[in-house]
């Protein structure tokens, strides 16, 4: 059997997946995180490991929500995994009123391409409108778009980070 290459599979490694999202400042202990286009549950499994008090997932693949489910299935942390288009009129049944922390991870330039750019705007808005804190990951140039359009919503620059291959990590507060 052929050893697997990662990097010839989806872009970027778990490790610059995460990177850059423990080293900013936020602490994730004790509190309620949102993360939005969650995939495989990877990312959140990390996070659990810092014992928030729940971890919410979404994304619209299947594979990837049941992948979730399972991985949650060892960890002693509330969570809840949701199977859902963002652009659905049911994201604001699913949604809780409010999160600690909302994570917003490689997310934003899909949800432009899946549900179009006036579309991902006002579910940005509605999203982010539950939330003090705000975890994001763009790709290297997409960051100003970001911080543009949260700054809008109320939030300012808290911290940033590049990871090894170059997306940035922009941790962002209400002000
Ligand atoms: C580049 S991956 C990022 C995954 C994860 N946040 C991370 O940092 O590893 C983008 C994810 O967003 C999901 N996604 C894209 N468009 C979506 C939409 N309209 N609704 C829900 N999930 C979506 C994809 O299925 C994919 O899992």
């Amino acid at each position: 059997m052929l050893w697997s290459k990662p990097e010839k599979r989806f872009k970027g490694t778990w490790e610059d997946r995460l990177d850059g999202i423990f080293s900013a400042g936020v602490t994730y202990t004790g509190k309620s995180v949102l993360d939005v286009g969650c995939n495989m549950g990877v990312v959140a499994y990390e996070i659990s490991k810092l014992r928030p008090s729940s971890i919410h997932g979404i994304d619209v693949l299947r594979p990837h929500i049941e992948t979730a489910r399972m991985i949650f299935l060892g960890s002693p942390v509330e969570s809840r995994f949701d199977c859902l288009n963002l652009g659905s009129q049911k994201l604001g049944r699913v949604l809780r009123p409010r999160y600690d922390i909302v994570m917003l991870l490689a997310i934003y330039h899909h949800m432009q391409a899946s549900i179009g750019q006036k579309k991902a705007r006002e579910v940005l808005a509605d999203i982010v409108r539950r939330t003090q804190t705000i975890v994001a990951r763009v790709p290297p140039r997409k960051d100003r778009e970001l911080i543009e359009l949260l700054s809008g919503e109320g939030f300012s620059v808290k911290g940033t980070h590049v990871s090894p291959l170059g997306s940035h990590v922009i941790v962002l507060e209400r002000y």
